[in-house]
């Protein structure tokens, strides 16, 4: 897995002192050394195993912090006291970009992920650990029926739930779902900050890809009756990052588009402090939501599913073959979805 770009920490939480990073249950350090080079390493001395996450950066090295050895961002290890000892740690490589910091595999032959929010204005990414295997918590993510019961703002009402036409479309790589539907009947002041109205069809449309496992939505809304747009939109692209077979780790990229010009947009400082908040807090809904699993087991042979449901089996296909197997996907991009949905 660790061959696809994960993000693993954002840039301005990494200074001086080193990181410890699971993934997949596997260790590792990340670190920033004087020059702000970012460096990425197992995270396990190659001398006898202490996490080197312990240690601290002395220059361009991190040191172990039980002999003291130190190791570049490049993984070339030399012990102090035995100044001809040479060795090689691990190294992967890294990349900042989004406020994020990224790692793979080095020479992987995989594609950066697209954070796409041109046009938008983006906020601050959110972390949220859920106690909760990748698969089952992609499979809260990446469907809308119980948005009616676990969300508050956003989604459908219950009562309006057989209405929801939710259409799902896939290639080898990728998966998307459309949904739309009256939307959910939200305080006035949530209406007026969104700009939209009691009569509003609300749209949720996403697609996941598996190298990393992610997921990019749109929401947005339109007159019933006209389907022109109105209010505000948001894209919000989301990371699904094992920690562990237990745990998993979302790194939240949200980005928001009010309906004026784009000065007015950078400068809404205010909204996007308040739609940051609200992600916070319907994500901390799926978590509650999540741990109270009876059974976290993926296999999903035995379970009652819906229409809402179709997409679990497609995603354990994609996350098997091409997220932990060695299949890498052709293309990196939508395209042929679209064909497909066309088509279809
Ligand atoms: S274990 Fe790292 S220097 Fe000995
Ligand atoms: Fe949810």
């Amino acid at each position: 897995m660790l061959q696809h770009w994960h993000p693993l920490c954002s840039s301005r939480t990494l200074r001086r002192t080193p990181m410890r990073i699971l993934i997949a249950g596997h260790g590792l350090v990340v670190f920033r050394t004087t020059s702000g080079a970012v460096g990425l390493l197992d995270d396990s001395c190659s001398h006898r195993r202490m996490k080197l996450s312990c240690g601290k950066v002395a220059g361009e090295c991190i040191v172990c912090p039980y002999h003291g050895w130190t190791f570049d961002r490049n993984g070339a290890g030399q012990s102090p006291g035995t100044p001809k000892l040479h060795t090689q740690a691990t190294a992967y490589e890294t990349r900042e970009a989004h406020g994020y910091i990224w790692g793979r595999l080095a020479g992987a032959n995989t594609l950066f992920p697209t954070v796409n929010a041109a046009e938008f204005a983006p906020v601050r990414p959110l972390e949220q650990i859920l106690n909760a295997p990748l698969e089952l918590v992609l499979d809260n993510f990446t469907e809308v029926e119980h948005a009616a019961t676990v969300h508050k703002y956003i989604g459908y009402d219950l009562s309006d739930m057989h209405q929801v036409r939710s259409v799902v479309t896939h290639t080898a790589d990728a998966v998307q779902i459309k949904n739309a539907g009256p939307q959910k009947r939200v305080p006035l002041l949530v209406r007026r900050m969104f700009g939209i109205h009691d009569n509003a069809e609300f749209h949720w449309e996403w697609v996941t890809t598996f190298s990393p496992v992610m997921t990019t939505y749109d929401e947005f809304w339109t007159e019933p009756s006209s389907e022109i747009p109105i209010g505000v939109r948001g894209r919000i692209c989301v990371f699904f990052v094992p920690v562990d077979e237990q745990t998993t780790r979302l790194v939240i990229f949200p980005s928001f588009r009010l309906p004026w010009s784009p000065l007015v947009n950078r400068g809404c400082l205010m909204f996007r402090g308040i739609a940051r908040q609200m992600v916070r807090f319907e994500i901390a809904q799926d978590a509650k939501m999540v741990d109270q699993l009876a059974d976290k087991s993926i296999d999903i042979d035995g379970m009652k599913l819906s229409r809402f449901d179709r997409p679990l089996a497609l995603h354990r296909e994609r996350i098997e073959r091409i997220y932990r197997g060695l299949a890498i996907p052709s293309g990196g991009n939508h395209s042929s979805l679209d064909e497909a949905s066309r088509a279809g």
